[in-house]
């Protein structure tokens, strides 16, 4: 593996161990690495008003845009359990505002190990985009 993609990863498993999850228990860590080579990371922030609780991936784009960043080039996703924790809808969408169609999106488990990397047209296919609005 790449070394940029082993430290996007580790970004992310670093996050992951800072997620304010005291409802779910469930910490999810993001991380994206942006056209200048920059990694961003975030974490998972929930709320007592549970819907206004905030995904890892939106505090990563989040950090990025703040860093001056303008394209999420490789993205990691981190957590644990059985299943892939995968991006959920609204955070495919956010992806897809700065990604491209072939961007990578490593899903790993809470070590880093990657489960399965997925491009982010498989995850949000005919999608709605900023071209959309040209
Ligand atoms: N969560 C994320 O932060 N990212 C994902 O990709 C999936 C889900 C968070 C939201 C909530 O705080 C917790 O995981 C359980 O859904």
């Amino acid at each position: 593996m790449a070394e940029h993609t082993q430290d996007l990863i580790a970004a992310a498993v670093a996050a992951r161990l800072k997620a304010y999850a005291r409802y779910s228990k469930f910490l999810v860590g993001a991380a994206v690495r942006d056209e200048q080579g920059r990694i961003h990371a975030g974490c998972n922030v929930e709320n007592a008003a549970y819907p206004v609780g905030a995904c890892a991936e939106a505090g990563a784009l989040s950090a990025m845009v703040l860093a001056g960043g303008l394209r999420a080039v490789e993205v990691a996703v981190v957590g644990a359990g059985a299943g892939l924790v995968t991006p959920c809808g609204g955070c495919r969408q956010r992806l897809r505002e700065f990604c491209a169609e072939d961007t990578k999106v490593h899903v790993c488990d809470e070590t880093g190990k990657v489960r399965r990397t997925f491009t982010l047209v498989e995850l949000l296919p005919s999608s709605f985009g900023p071209e959309n609005l040209k």
